[in-house]
């Protein structure tokens, strides 16, 4: 890992944040403490909580207090452990192994996997929902249908639709065009929302800067899936906590089945180029997320 002091030490802070603000939420005892244990699990062990970083990061950068991007930054989290409960079932990915652990229904069982990942949505808006002291309810539904449309049919649930529709292709059937669309919905659109949300927890903050954190977003989301494809292939097993190989296994339509890795390097470099220049434009003090950009491009898991 390339990351220096600075990323190292708020990678770690935000992470802990994180995970102490959901483990107080999920640790009432309730009647279906099965079901409680299963989003737990989901969301807490292992994984590197890069949505809830972005929240954190750039509502900070824009000068919004942390307690403030508690809730927005579990939201996303609740919605992308969701996202990864499901996209390893039987009828989707089917894969066994998640963040170096049995995966969500080898652990429980597949009807608890299911509900797991219903009941993490639910309590993603439940928390943009929560009343705020320094947020307005129209920055708060602002915050609601960002995450909607990202998580929704327009955003993740479309993409990993084409992408599925696309198992078995290995890439082949599929034009760039088609590709990149299945990325920037299934992996882009959620990583595009944690910088929306931080953004929008903030006041004063200038349509221009909205822009410019948009195409930042755009790009390291597109970067995000690219290398989780070429890690697919190059990685290993233990270091990625997710069997290596997965996507060949099932011909998926990948990246480096497309353009190579190689080339899939070549797109990557290009991207963060695009971030980084995205950032240049934006008058605030960037240099987590540019060191945050360099992290994603270079990470082994
Ligand atoms: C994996 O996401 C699935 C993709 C969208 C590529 P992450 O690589 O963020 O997974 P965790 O949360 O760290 O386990
Ligand atoms: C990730 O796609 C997309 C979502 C989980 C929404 P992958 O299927 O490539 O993710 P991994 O590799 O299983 O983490
Ligand atoms: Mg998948
Ligand atoms: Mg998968
Ligand atoms: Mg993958």
């Amino acid at each position: 890992m390339s990351a220096t002091g600075l990323l190292t030490e708020n990678l770690a802070l935000y992470r802990a944040r994180h995970d102490a603000y959901m483990k107080a939420l999920l640790q009432p005892p309730v009647a279906a403490q099965r079901l409680a244990d299963a989003m737990s699990y989901a969301t807490l062990l292992g994984g590197k909580r890069v949505r809830p970083f972005l929240v954190y990061a750039t509502g900070s950068m824009l000068g919004v207090a942390d307690d403030v991007l508690d809730a927005p930054a579990a939201a996303i989290e609740c919605i992308h452990a969701y996202s990864l409960v499901h996209d390893d079932l039987p009828a989707m990915d089917n894969d066994s192994l998640r963040r170096g652990q049995a995966t969500c229904h080898i652990q429980f069982d597949e009807a608890t996997a299911i509900l797991a990942g219903d009941a993490l949505q639910s309590l993603a808006f439940q928390l943009l929902a929560k009343p705020q002291r320094q947020i307005n309810a129209a920055q708060q539904l602002a915050m609601v249908t960002t995450l909607a449309e990202a998580a929704g049919l327009t955003g993740m649930c479309g993409g990993q639709a084409l992408d599925i529709k696309a198992t078995g292709s290995n890439g082949k059937d599929i034009t760039a065009a088609q590709l990149e669309q299945i990325h920037r919905l299934k992996t882009g659109a959620l990583l595009r929302a944690a910088v929306r949300l931080g953004a929008l927890c903030g006041n004063n903050v200038s349509d221009e800067v909205l822009t410019q954190l948009d195409e930042f977003a755009s790009a390291i989301g597109l970067a995000f899936q690219v290398q989780d494809d070429i890690l697919d292939v190059v990685g290993d097993t233990q270091t990625l906590g997710k069997t290596k190989g997965a996507d060949a296994d099932l011909s998926k339509a990948t990246y480096p089945a497309l353009l190579g890795i190689d080339g899939s390097k070549q797109l990557l470099t290009t991207l963060h180029e695009k971030a980084l220049h995205a950032l240049s434009l934006i008058p605030y003090n960037t240099e987590l997320l540019e060191e945050f950009t360099e992290y994603l491009v270079t990470r082994d898991r």
